[in-house]
């Protein structure tokens, strides 16, 4: 692999870290996070290793989805800061060789959007079609709402005229017409007005409803909705070679597929939702089978793209591609009392949690993350071991403010606690017990194990663009794999039960190989191992041990 290659498809070997720039420094004092205090934090992402900054939406917003329902898309909302703001952080994060992609939200506005307010008004507004108007909800409307907590129907009826709009969402978030190429223009503009500040991109919200014309009229089913995915991709790719597009596609691998376009001239990168949910059937079992399965049949993506490989995210961890038993089981390992579930789908929790803080299982999952094939993604506050704050409703008891240093306001923000929107996690997550200030710097803590993975990551390139073949291994527990980039090798083994194991596998090296492990985990293979003339190679590991074993 050449180091131009490299730099040219950079989203290969990046490490993506998520943020929401509302709950992320406070740099004023009035409780909310802004553009400033992300400025002044930027080297902590930098320390950590971080390449690509993924933002939450930072539009202008009513906020009542936590900003996915935007109202302005060509400003920054006040609360948060001024575009001048914006421009000092793109800057800033440059300076340190860090980019930056943030939520593109278009599959629908907020209903205070001037677009919409517009389009409400009468039925021969010249923003009408802009929305997905009808006279009454389609018969054979699909059912399924996605927040089955406050909606019970994707339809709502307007007083002003009495007709329905689409909301695949809440009903605040009416779904705009992306078969009107208005709004398909507006869409561009706003990609562009991003890209001309600095944007390398966009993680691209809700893109299967962004392109469902199942409750379009016959007429407008007839443009191929890919088609307009393929069009998005390559004015983008015409404004700036290197942008890219990370789609948020929630669907089983044979549908997720088309999302890639079949040369690759769709989504440059798509969360691996079926991937991360086998993953933590597989953990609640101590039993590789479910993940090693689902990695086998994971189909690869085309030419440059890629699977984006997460453990967290900042929505419920959702469990909907699991069958009923099988989240139960998740269900109990991980998240037993009602209240640490949501949407009968999914768990509110973060890792820790879920885990009881047991550090050698929460180490082996990150280095799981890490040694995947695909783009590991971090959510802020997963390189502290963060918890979550059950006491904060739905899906937000995850999106508590990052936590600095110890004391009330977390080093987050000077304002009083009370003041805050989302209150701190109690112990034994408290600012006291988790913060970077406390972790940097001692060798022990998971920041700093998180910042050893994420420097290997990127010195083992065979992760992000080698060959993977998945090894197979007579432990139930053991997931591994050998990633080969121009003849050289990586093994990561990866165990997820918490007794100790010993393992054999053949890996395919030459007898008398010499292997050392990448690694600096307690639970790892402490001194060089080798591969025996039979060609086997035999690894022992602790409990919920991992290495990256190479030559
Ligand atoms: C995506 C986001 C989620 C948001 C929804 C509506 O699923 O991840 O947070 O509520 O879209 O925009
Ligand atoms: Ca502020």
């Amino acid at each position: 692999m050449r180091p131009a290659d490299v730099a040219d498809m950079w989203w290969r070997n990046a490490t993506v870290y998520c943020l929401d720039v509302e709950t992320y420094q406070d740099s004023n004092g009035d409780g909310i996070g802004d553009f400033r205090g992300l400025t002044s934090r930027i080297e902590h992402l930098a320390s950590l290793g971080i390449t690509c900054l993924w933002l939450m939406p930072f539009y202008a917003s009513p906020n009542r989805d936590d900003g996915y329902d935007v109202a302005d898309y060509y400003s920054v909302d006040p609360r948060l800061g001024t575009l001048g703001d914006f421009v000092e952080m793109m800057r800033t994060a440059r300076h340190h060789g860090i980019r930056v992609i943030a939520d593109l939200v278009v599959n629908h506005t907020s209903d205070q959007h001037p677009w919409f307010q517009e389009s409400r008004s009468s039925l021969t507004s010249p923003k009408r079609d802009w929305y997905v108007w009808r006279e009454s909800p389609p018969q054979d409307a699909p059912r399924a709402v996605i927040f089955p907590d406050q909606e019970d129907s994707l339809w709502r009826q307007d007083e002003a005229t009495g007709q329905y709009y689409l909301h695949h969402f809440y009903r605040h978030q009416p779904d705009l017409n992306i078969s009107n190429p208005e709004v398909r223009d507006e869409i561009a503009r706003v990609m562009g007005f991003w890209m001309e500040l600095g944007l390398s991109g966009f993680r691209v919200d809700a893109v299967p409803y962004l392109l469902s014309t199942a409750d379009t009229l016959a007429a407008e089913r007839e443009t191929d909705p890919h088609s307009y995915m393929r069009a998005l991709r390559s004015f983008m790719a015409r404004r700036s070679g290197d942008a890219i597009m990370l789609g948020e596609v929630n669907v089983p691998y044979d549908d997720l597929m088309r999302f890639f376009g079949d040369g690759g001239d769709e989504l440059d990168l798509s969360f691996d939702f079926p991937g991360m949910q086998a993953m933590y059937l597989a953990l609640a079992r101590q039993d590789a089978g479910p993940l090693d399965d689902a990695l086998r049949s994971r189909p690869l993506p085309p030419r440059d793209t890629r699977w984006a490989t997460f453990v967290r995210n900042h929505d419920e961890l959702t469990l909907d591609q699991l069958t009923d038993d099988q989240r139960d089981e998740v269900f109990a390992a991980f998240g037993p009392e009602p209240d640490m579930q949501v949407f009968g789908r999914g768990l509110r929790r973060r890792l820790p949690g879920m885990f009881d803080g047991d550090q050698d299982r929460i180490r082996m999952v990150y280095s799981l993350l890490f040694s995947l094939p695909g783009t590991p993604v971090l959510f802020y506050g997963e390189e502290i071991g963060m918890g979550e704050n059950l006491d904060v409703p739905g899906r937000s008891s995850v999106r508590t403010p990052m936590q600095w240093e110890p004391g009330a306001g977390g080093g987050f923000t000077t304002a009083d606690a009370d003041k805050l929107r989302r209150q701190m996690p109690a112990h034994p997550y408290s600012p006291d017990e988790i913060s970077v200030a406390d972790q940097r710097g001692d060798p022990d803590s998971l920041l700093t194990y998180m910042t050893m993975l994420i420097s290997k990551r990127r010195d083992n390139p065979h992760f992000g663009f080698g060959d993977v073949e998945w090894l197979t291994s007579a432990q139930p527990s053991v997931l591994a794999h050998k990633a080969v980039l121009d003849g050289d090798s990586v093994i990561a083994v990866h165990h997820l039960g918490d007794g100790p194991v010993e393992v054999t596998l053949m890996p395919g090296l030459e007898p008398g190989t010499q292997l050392r492990d990448e690694l600096v985990s307690g639970a790892g293979v402490a001194e060089p191992i080798e591969v025996a003339e039979d060609g086997t190679l035999t690894v022992s590991l602790g409990r919920y041990g991992s290495c990256w074993l190479r030559s």
